[in-house]
């Protein structure tokens, strides 16, 4: 972005032109009245098999708000992507109903967005870890093919709509097709994270009861192969799984067990490549994505169709300005809430190209990115923070000798993007010209609510943005009141939300009320950020306000850390905290109680090998410091803000509270020497 004026960036006039959105009247016509305005877009932009009938209710119940939006009405989220985007080329047979007549959008969308869509455009282009493997590329056409054959062979070993299947697959082509499978035919998917951890598998299939499960024999990771069939079979020990669907990648030794195990190609072979999309209830179950949440809670967070499908789809369009000829580059593992939208679900429902990379950023030379960038003519890039700040260490070389010229938006998320990062950003990869949007959302809220758009502005460093079109975001303080203008407060999100929102959590119904509906009103959804706005309504996060740390984009809670520690036998508690980093944001410092005889140094090493197993090495602690007793009030809560302020050197205050003060020296003692 160029355009600087009191600290605010604006977009080019060339790109002001062209955006899908440039005229800021769309947020007032949005907030005079959001149902509308969602209710109209769905009606433009998606196709139903049959209309809806109610745009959106939130009736309160025991377990808070049960919200729909689309009731009434049925579709299929891949008939979306398939059937509706290559009709639209040709006729527009598929959309018939009076509702797509009826149509009478509000907003103005600028024509370039139409789509001239043919069945042999590229769908998907995946690039493997290894730069001298083959490139694959699936046309609409292909995919549709790959996922219908994939589809057809769930339901021939006897999945059912309304099941639910785990996903525990690397970036390899098949993660989408399994996920699209399954949206194909209303089955429930739940990925999991492929570094994850054989426990973390297993908790996450026990707690949806899922009996079947699509994984790898390995993948690549740094040159190394990673077993991923061995932690499925580990990971599916007592759960409900009878099934386990293993796609070919690595052709490493594998354990097979005939009964159970089936080779991906060998099911899909020889099946038909027609399967007809089922229908479903815009309130039907899409996906369930497990997140940590506050005070180490474990939240199997519900998506449904309708919402899902409709915020996924304009959120691309307006965010990310796509256009027909894109290549949209969403850097994020599809185990995640990001790679879900972006990475797979976003831009195929816009009919572009969608690329996903099998690797490391860095691997094998740090202008991988760039070559990548380079090779596929990638227009859009989104990113998380974390990465950007380790191509600013690397220097701007990496990108110096690849022409990234292709590349026409810039996208952040999943953290604070700092100034510093924000203007290198600018400076290095948007050649001061690129519109960046960093975009704030949650695993919870399915897709974007807080951004600026890119042909609009303005844009502030290190700020997020404005509440969405159709989204009305607030910062509450203490007593559930507007905060003036550059107080921070809590950031919340006030009716009807948005189409994407949370429905509830897997199986624990309180839990979603306390969660998220219990610190105000019973229909004020908190996020758990700190955030404050400025005067032009641009909000910037400010942090949690719970003990979640965001490490490299992630969110891990402190207690799920402390877990990990306390299974080591030698350690009888211990305590996390989150100190920033320069390349993750945030990086865990962890303190534990240690009285044993073993070699403190072997301790601390088995410790930070039981952080990786079980959260993945993105979570590998600063520093251990096996302490004799952890500061506790009288009531026996430990201290964690304590053990930060003497961490930091910093004023401890009051600390007469304490039942045992006299572990302060000592732990300072210890953080001083660095022992
Ligand atoms: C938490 C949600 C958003 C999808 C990926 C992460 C933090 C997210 C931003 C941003 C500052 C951000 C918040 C939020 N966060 N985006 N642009 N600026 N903070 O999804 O794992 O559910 O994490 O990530 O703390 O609550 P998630």
């Amino acid at each position: 972005m160029n355009k600087k004026w009191n600290g605010l960036y604006y977009p080019t006039k060339d790109f002001q032109k062209q955006a899908n959105l440039n005229n800021k009247k769309i947020y007032k016509q949005a907030s005079k009245d959001p149902i509308a305005f969602w209710s109209d877009l769905a009606k433009k932009e998606l196709f139903w098999q049959e209309p809806f009938t109610e745009t959106f209710s939130n009736k309160q119940t025991n377990f808070g708000p049960e919200i729909k939006w689309f009731s009434g009405g049925k579709l299929n989220l891949t008939e979306n992507i398939f059937e509706h985007n290559i009709s639209q080329s040709n006729s527009l047979s598929l959309r018939g109903g009076s509702q797509a007549d009826e149509a009478i959008p509000t907003v103005e969308i600028a024509s370039g967005s139409a789509l001239a869509m043919t069945k042999s455009k590229v769908a998907l282009i995946w690039e493997p870890e290894n730069p001298d493997e083959q490139t694959k590329k699936y046309t609409y056409e292909e995919l549709l093919s790959e996922v219908n054959k994939f589809a057809n062979a769930l339901k021939n070993l006897g999945v059912k709509k309304g099941d639910t299947v785990g996903i525990y697959l690397p970036i390899i082509p098949e993660i989408a097709i399994s996920m699209l499978a399954c949206a194909r035919i209303g089955v429930v998917h739940l990925v999991v994270f492929s570094a994850f951890s054989p426990d973390a598998l297993r908790i996450r299939l026990q707690t949806v009861k899922a009996k079947y499960l699509i994984t790898a024999d390995g993948y690549y990771r740094r040159g190394k192969t990673i077993n991923l069939k061995q932690n499925a079979d580990l990971g599916i020990e007592n759960t409900n799984i009878e099934k386990v669907i293993v796609v070919k990648r690595a052709g490493n030794d594998i354990i097979w067990e005939n009964s159970k195990n089936f080779w991906f190609d060998e099911l899909t072979k020889n099946e038909s490549n027609i399967c007809p999309p089922e229908k479903m209830n815009s309130e039907d179950l899409l996906f369930v994505l497990p997140e940590s949440g506050t005070t180490g809670q474990f939240l199997p967070i519900i998506h449904t169709t309708g919402g899902y499908t409709l915020q996924a789809k304009v959120t691309g369009k307006w965010v990310f300005d796509i256009k027909d000829g894109d290549v949209f580059w969403s850097t994020a593992d599809p185990g995640w809430i990001t790679g879900h939208t972006y990475s797979i679900y976003s831009p195929l429902l816009n009919g572009i190209t969608t690329l996903l990379f099998e690797g490391a950023p860095d691997f094998p030379t740090t202008d991988r990115w760039a070559k990548i960038i380079e090779k596929n003519k990638v227009t859009i890039l989104y990113t998380a923070p974390t990465a950007i700040r380790m191509f600013k260490q690397y220097g701007a070389e990496s990108f110096k000798n690849c022409d990234i010229s292709s590349l026409r938006v810039l996208g952040s998320v999943g953290e604070i993007i700092d100034a510093p990062t924000w203007l290198w950003h600018n400076k290095e990869i948007g050649k001061n010209k690129l519109p960046i949007v960093d975009t704030y959302w949650q695993t919870e809220t399915g897709a974007i609510i807080i951004t600026s758009l890119p042909g609009i502005g303005p844009t502030k460093p290190a700020c997020a943005g404005l509440s969405l079109p159709g989204v009305n975001m607030n910062i509450f303080d203490e007593n559930g009141k507007p905060c003036k203008n550059g107080v921070e407060g809590n950031l919340v999100m006030l009716p009807p939300y948005c189409p994407a929102i949370v429905r509830g959590i897997f199986g624990a119904p309180e839990k979603y009320k306390n969660v998220y509906w219990n610190l105000y009103g019973k229909d004020v959804y908190i996020t758990s950020d700190r955030a404050i706005k400025d005067k032009h309504g641009i909000i910037k996060i400010t942090g949690r306000a719970d003990d979640v740390i965001k490490i490299a984009g992630r969110r891990i809670t402190t207690s799920e850390l402390e877990s990990a520690v306390n299974n080591h036998p030698e350690i009888s508690e211990s305590a996390v905290i989150g100190i920033p980093d320069e390349i993750k944001g945030s990086t865990p410092l962890v303190f534990a109680t240690y009285r044993g005889v073993k070699n403190k140094d072997e301790v601390t090493k088995e410790i930070e090998q039981e952080i990786k197993k079980s959260m993945g090495p993105i979570a590998t602690p600063k520093k251990i410091y096996l302490v004799h007793e952890l500061p506790k009030t009288r009531s026996g809560k430990i201290m964690r803000t304590l053990l930060k302020k003497l961490y930091f050197n910093e004023n401890l205050g009051d600390i007469s509270t304490l039942s045992n003060p006299e572990t302060i020296e000592a732990i300072k003692k210890q953080i001083t020497t660095n022992l």
